[in-house]
């Protein structure tokens, strides 16, 4: 693991149990996007034509607590979530029990951007997936381009890759600048990139050979609160998929 995704090891094994509740108000916003978003994502769930009857395995990738996955469990017939963080890992399981999802859904601890391979059965269990979603991490990413590259590589044909993440902030002269640091100031060192356009979405998904390249930016913003302030960011959610 290098230094920089250790330090994100460290820092969200820390944040694991608060997360949920400091998060709150963002996770729910996330969850309802995601449903709302369904089927401009794929059409292939277990309540439509297309996916009726179907296996339909996601895996959640940085998947924390697993918000994005709770939300669409009721439309796949399994989910795979993988984070780096233990104690994430953690949460995600006990979030999968507590909601009555401990047979759909099962996180494992894994840097599946690494060059080595993961441990056998976690190699299985991310391998032949018909979609595979990161919410809020691409941009702790080291390599975001890189890392949808090798995700992708293990989506069926047809399989579908879906993003929610920031958007880029840029000043006058369409430079990035650094908001998203200063607004999470004491996460800036687990943060690489401010955000992504959809110029850069589209690059990547296509660098990583996926098709069909959507990209929204959501016009509810994702709102945080903590004892000494409030803020705001827009976020969009993007998709591609499997030609
Ligand atoms: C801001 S949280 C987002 C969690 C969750 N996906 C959500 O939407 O609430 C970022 C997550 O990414 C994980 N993470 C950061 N870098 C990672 C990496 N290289 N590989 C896997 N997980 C990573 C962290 O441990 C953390 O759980």
């Amino acid at each position: 693991m290098s230094d920089f995704t250790e330090a994100n090891r460290e820092y969200f094994d820390k944040l694991a149990t608060s997360y949920t509740g400091r998060f709150a108000d963002a996770s729910r916003m996330l969850a309802s996007q995601t449903v709302q978003h369904r089927n401009w994502i794929s059409e292939r769930w277990t309540d439509t034509e297309a996916g009726k009857s179907k296996e339909i395995r996601m895996l959640e990738y940085a998947c924390g607590p697993g918000v994005v996955s709770m939300s669409l469990a009721p439309f796949v017939t399994q989910i795979i979530g993988v984070d780096i963080s233990d104690n994430m890992v953690a949460e995600f399981n006990r979030n999968a029990s507590s909601l009555g999802l401990a047979d759909k859904a099962i996180g494992y601890k894994a840097d599946l951007l690494a060059e080595n391979p993961a441990a056998q059965e976690i190699e299985s269990a991310c391998a032949n997936l018909d979609m595979v979603t990161i919410s809020m991490a691409l941009h702790h990413f080291e390599n975001p381009s890189t890392a949808l590259k090798r995700l992708a590589e293990r989506l069926n044909k047809s399989g579908v890759c879906y993003i929610i993440d920031l958007v880029a902030h840029t000043d006058a002269h369409g430079h990035a600048h650094e908001q998203h640091k200063d607004d999470f100031a004491e996460a800036a060192h687990t943060i690489k990139t401010h955000g992504f356009s959809s110029e850069d979405m589209q690059r990547f998904f296509e660098g990583a050979g996926l098709t069909g390249f959507k990209y929204e930016v959501l016009s509810e913003p994702l709102t945080f609160s903590t004892e000494e302030r409030s803020f705001s960011k827009t976020v969009f959610v993007a998709r591609a998929q499997r030609a």
